[in-house]
C-alpha cells in the first residue's frame, strides 16, 4: 500500500512514494531521489533509514516490544525451545510436532565438523581471544563445505543454513576447549541442543559429565533471547556482505567480526569487566558520574540502545534467568549481582539516564549469568554469536530470495579536497 510524500529541494518538488508495513513506521521510498534531484540523503548511523523490507523480526523501541514472525519474545522464551525459534525464523511459521522432530534431527545430524578442522585450531595461540578464533574458523568453513556455497541453489542455501546452526555450538565449544587447553569433546546425539553444547564445553575425559537440566534450560533460553534482532549492526553486515554474492560462511564470519565490538555484542564482556571494576556498591556513584561526564569516554556497558527507549524485553527475561542460574549453581550471593541490581536502581532513578532513555539492555545481566554457568568473560560474545547465527542466516536467506535484491552500495557526502594538480616532491 503506498501514499505519496513531496520533497521540495530549491525550486524542485519531487513526489516520493510512502510505503506502509504491517505494523511500525511508514517508509519514504527514496530510490529515485538521486535520479530526480541529483542529491543523496545523509544518515551516517542509519538512525532514520530502513535498509530493507523484512518479515522476520519486529521491534517497537518505545513500547519495549520484540516479536519474531509476530510471536512475542516472552512467549517464545517461556513456551518453546531454541530450535523451535530457529525453525520459526527460517521458515516463518511455528513447526508442527512432525516438522519439529524432522528439523531437530536434521540439525543434530550436522553437528559434527570436518575432522580436518580440528587441525585448524592449532594455528592459533592458546591465549588468542576466542572471538578471533571464531572469525577465522567460521570463515574457513567455506574451505570445508564448498558443496553448499552456491547461493543460487535453494537446496544448498538451506543445507548451509542447517550446517551453520548445527556446527556453531561445536565450533564454539572447540574454541573454548582450545583456549583452556583441554581436549575437544564430540557432540552426543542423545542430548538436546543446549545440553550438548554445555557438555562439549565442560565435560572432560576423566569422568562422566551429567548436564544439569536447569542450566541446560537456561542456556537454551539465553540462545532464544539472542537469536535475532532486526537490522542491527552485525545483521546489516551479513546482509551487505551477502549482497555481493559472497558465500554464507564468509557472510556469517563478517557478522561475527562486527558483533565483537563493545558497542554491540562485545558489550556483555565489557559489562562484566565494568561490574568487576566497580567491585562494590559504594563505588556506583563514582561510575555514574563518569558515565554522565561528557569529557569522560566511559559508558555504562549494558545500558542504552539505538532502538529501545524503554526496557529491553530481553533484559527482563535475562534477569529472571540470572536468578535461576545463580540459585542452581550456588552463587545467589554473587557480589556482582548486588552491584548490578544496585547500579540499575540508581541509573533508573537518575535524571540523566531518564532524560536520555537509557535502560538495561540484553547484555546487562547476561554476563553474570554466563559467568555462573562457568564461562570465562572472553567467551561471552562467542555465545552471543552462536545464538545470533540463526538470525543472521535467516536474514541472509530473506535477502538472497528477495527479487528486488541488488548489491548494497551506499554513496557519501564528500568534503575532501577539490581537484588539484600533482606537485613534484622537490617543490613541496
Ligand atoms: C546490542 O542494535 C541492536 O539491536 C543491538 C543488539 C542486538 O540484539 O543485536 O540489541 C545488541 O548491541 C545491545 C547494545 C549493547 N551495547 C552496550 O551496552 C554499550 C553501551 N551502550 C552504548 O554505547 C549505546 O547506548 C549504544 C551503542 C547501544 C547505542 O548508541 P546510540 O543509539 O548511537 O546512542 P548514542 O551513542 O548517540 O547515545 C545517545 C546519548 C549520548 O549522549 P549525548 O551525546 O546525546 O549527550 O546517550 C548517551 C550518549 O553519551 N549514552 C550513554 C550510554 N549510551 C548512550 N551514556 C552513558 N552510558 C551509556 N551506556
Amino acid at each position: 500500500m503506498t501514499d505519496k510524500s513531496t520533497l521540495t529541494l530549491g525550486d524542485m518538488n519531487v513526489e516520493l512514494p510512502v510505503r506502509k508495513g504491517t505494523i511500525g513506521p511508514d517508509v519514504i521510498d527514496i530510490g529515485a531521489l538521486y535520479k530526480h534531484t541529483g542529491a543523496f540523503t545523509y544518515d551516517p548511523g542509519f538512525t532514520s533509514t530502513a535498509s530493507c523490507e523484512s518479515k522476520i523480526t519486529y521491534i517497537d523501541g518505545d513500547e519495549g516490544v520484540l516479536m519474531h514472525r509476530g510471536y512475542p519474545i516472552e512467549q517464545l522464551a517461556e513456551k518453546g525451545d531454541f530450535l523451535e525459534t530457529c525453525y520459526l525464523l527460517l521458515y516463518g511459521e511455528l513447526p508442527t510436532a512432525a516438522q519439529k522432530k524432522d528439523f531437530d534431527t536434521r540439525v543434530l545430524r550436522h553437528n559434527m565438523v570436518h575432522e580436518q578442522m580440528t587441525k585448524f585450531f592449532n594455528g592459533f595461540r592458546r591465549d588468542a581471544h576466542p572471538m578471533a578464533v571464531m572469525v577465522g574458523t567460521v570463515g574457513a568453513m567455506a574451505a570445508f563445505y564448498h558443496d553448499s556455497t552456491d547461493i543460487a541453489d535453494p537446496h544448498q542455501r538451506m543445507v548451509a543454513s542447517i550446517r551453520l546452526i548445527a556446527k556453531m555450538p561445536t565450533i564454539a565449544a572447540m574454541t573454548y576447549k582450545y583456549h583452556v587447553g583441554q581436549p575437544f569433546v564430540y557432540p552426543k546425539n542423545d542430548l538436546d541442543y543446549a545440553a550438548n553444547f554445555l557438555r562439549m564445553c565442560f565435560a572432560v575425559p576423566c569422568e562422566e559429565y551429567v548436564v544439569n537440566p536447569v542450566l541446560a534450560r537456561a542456556m537454551d533460553r539465553i540462545f532464544i533471547l539472542h537469536a535475532d534482532h532486526e537490522q542491527n549492526a552485525s545483521t546489516s553486515t551479513v546482509r551487505l556482505a551477502g549482497s555481493s554474492g559472497a558465500n554464507p560462511f564468509a557472510c556469517i564470519a563478517a557478522g561475527i567480526a562486527c558483533l565483537w565490538g563493545p558497542a554491540h555484542g562485545g558489550a556483555n564482556e565489557a559489562c562484566l569487566n565494568m561490574l568487576e571494576e566497580i567491585g562494590t556498591v559504594d563505588r556506583i556513584p563514582e561510575y555514574l558520574a563518569k558515565a554522565k561526564d561528557k569529557n569522560d569516554p566511559f559508558r555504562l556497558m549494558g545500558f542504552g540502545h539505538r532502538v529501545y527507549k524503554n526496557y529491553d524485553p530481553r533484559a527482563k527475561i535475562m534477569q529472571k534467568t540470572m536468578y535461576e542460574v545463580l540459585e542452581a549453581t550456588g552463587h545467589s550471593d554473587d557480589p556482582l549481582m548486588q552491584v548490578a541490581l544496585e547500579l540499575e536502581k540508581h541509573a533508573l532513578s537518575d535524571p540523566y539516564f531518564i532524560e536520555k532513555k537509557l535502560y538495561p539492555n540484553v547484555d546487562f545481566y547476561s554476563g553474570i549469568t554466563l559467568r555462573a554457568l562457568g564461562f570465562p568473560t572472553t567467551m561471552f560474545t562467542v555465545l552471543f554469536a552462536l545464538a545470533r547465527t540463526v538470525g543472521w542466516i535467516s536474514q541472509w536467506k530473506e535477502m538472497i530470495e528477495d527479487p528486488a535484491q541488488r548489491i548494497g552500495r551506499p554513496r557519501q557526502l564528500y568534503t575532501g579536497a577539490a581537484k588539484r594538480d600533482y606537485v613534484d616532491i622537490a617543490k613541496r
